[in-house]
């Protein structure tokens, strides 16, 4: 089966929120490069820059950083993305255990994309930075039935709603927003997330289908996840499952000078 195809969706049977078999690992089908190339010695020094990269860019939530491959004329390209309720540590702990993992689960591939419940890594020597990228999903729920599913399926729309468009409006450090909101007798937790490259109308565009498929899949249920490479929604039933105070965003560095004139009012 062509992996950019799969949809999982993982029914997981006795269990009230969602503990899935993490991390979710999508080796990519585009080839391989040889042990000990120079493509591999790129990858090794990129990833391990998670550990020293400055922490500002850390504390939006990104990592992100390529470098051209010496002897070819390929660039690589590593982006990590962190669940916008992490601190600046947190995100480049939960990284760097990605990235030990991406080289031990796809060894030889020439782009590779892990999921946890925290963060995501992908690397590739396609930019992707400013895509929309909407495969591989990986889509699940939890097998629990909630009490009131048409109460329970409108209040998850207009929750996902408005976290949609906060989102999505978010600018281009961060684009991240979480809430709850009650459906009777039930508290509904949810954040949703983009990759900050993307414009508020890619960002927008992604969510769409994820708000989409978590109505198809999961409405009627207490969790659900929706990942993809650009955005992801994940909600709990009774379950805060993220800290609702996000961090604080850091002011940008200031622009060099000269730089000042194309900033628009
Ligand atoms: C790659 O390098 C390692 C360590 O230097 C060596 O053990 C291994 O045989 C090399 N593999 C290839 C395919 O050259
Ligand atoms: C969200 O949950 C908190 C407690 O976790 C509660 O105090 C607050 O009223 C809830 N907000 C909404 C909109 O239901
Ligand atoms: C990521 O890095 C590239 C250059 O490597 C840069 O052009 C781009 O603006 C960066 N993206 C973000 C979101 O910082």
């Amino acid at each position: 089966m062509d992996p950019a195809s799969l949809l999982l969706l993982l029914l997981l049977m006795f269990a009230s929120t969602i503990n899935a078999q993490f991390p979710v690992t999508h080796c990519g089908s585009t080839g391989n490069f040889a042990a000990n190339s120079t493509y591999q010695t790129t990858l090794t020094t990129l990833l391990s820059s998670i550990s020293t990269t400055n922490s500002l860019s850390l504390s939006y939530g990104f990592f992100n950083a390529s470098a051209a491959i010496s002897g070819a004329s390929q660039t690589l390209y590593v982006f990590g993305l962190c669940r916008g309720d992490l601190t600046a540590v947190s995100c480049r702990t939960c990284l760097n255990v990605l990235a030990s993992d991406i080289r031990r689960l796809c060894p030889l591939q020439k782009e590779a994309f892990l999921y946890t419940d925290n963060c995501v890594i992908r690397y590739s020597d396609t930019s992707f930075l400013g895509v929309v990228a909407t495969e591989p999903s990986y889509v699940v729920r939890t097998s629990y039935e909630v009490s009131s599913p048409d109460t329970y399926d409108a209040v998850l729309r207009k929750l996902l709603n408005a976290l949609w468009a906060e989102a999505a409006g978010g600018g281009s450090l961060r684009k991240y927003a979480s809430g709850n909101e009650s459906a009777g007798p039930d508290m509904i937790y949810a954040l949703v997330q983009c990759t900050p490259d993307l414009t508020k109308q890619q960002c927008s565009d992604c969510l769409m289908i994820g708000v989409q498929t978590i109505r198809d899949c999961c409405a009627k249920y207490t969790g659900g996840r929706f990942m993809v490479p650009s955005c992801l929604i994940l909600y709990e039933t009774n379950y805060q499952f993220f800290d609702p105070v996000s961090q604080p965003l850091p002011p940008p560095p200031s622009p060099p000078p000269g730089m000042l004139g194309l900033v628009q009012s």
